[in-house]
């Protein structure tokens, strides 16, 4: 071989190497996070509804249940939106630029079940039914400023 042929093959070499390392890097999949708290609102939304159908047919204890499992949901999306994953899914810059409000929101809903919990405990419908009401209209009041589309 030829000291030009091999300098050349060389080339190429390094090029095969480092262009998929390029753009391997630019069209680098999300943060595992998006996947994980899209999967998370999917949940939240059946278990939500779930939730909904239990308590109208008085099935208590299931409805507790059902509540708690949507509290500990509600208290881990808040871990999921590391900064790195900012523009990421369906989420509007305005999540991390406002990260306090967003966050107070995700509390509140967790306090929502939580109210839920205490109401069947101690068999207050009124605040059972409240709480449900305050949960169920989080969804929109955070999605419109929060969420790049309506979702229902
Ligand atoms: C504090 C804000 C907030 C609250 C409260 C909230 N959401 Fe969301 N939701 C979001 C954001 C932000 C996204 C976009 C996530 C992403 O794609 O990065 C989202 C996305 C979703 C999605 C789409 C998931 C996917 O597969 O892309 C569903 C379904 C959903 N939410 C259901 C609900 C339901 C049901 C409630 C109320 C019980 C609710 N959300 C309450 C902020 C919120």
């Amino acid at each position: 071989m030829t000291e030009g042929l091999r300098h050349r093959s060389r080339t190429w070499l390094l090029i095969w190497l480092i262009v998929p390392l390029i753009f391997g890097t630019q069209s680098q999949a999300e943060e595992p996070e998006t996947g994980l708290r899209q999967q998370l609102f999917s949940d939240l939304k059946e278990d939500s509804k779930t939730l909904a159908r239990q308590l109208k047919n008085g099935e208590y204890d299931s409805a507790e249940i059902t509540a708690a499992g949507l509290e500990q949901m509600v208290l881990s999306l808040r871990n999921l939106f590391p900064l790195s994953s900012k523009g990421e899914g369906r989420s509007r810059d305005k999540v991390w630029d406002n990260w306090q409000d967003f966050d107070q929101q995700l509390q509140d809903l967790a306090g929502d079940y939580r109210n839920i919990i205490t109401g069947i405990r101690q068999q207050d419908e009124s605040q059972i039914e409240q709480a449900l009401q305050f949960s169920v209209s989080s969804c929109r009041a955070c999605h419109r400023p929060f969420s790049y589309r309506t979702l229902w």
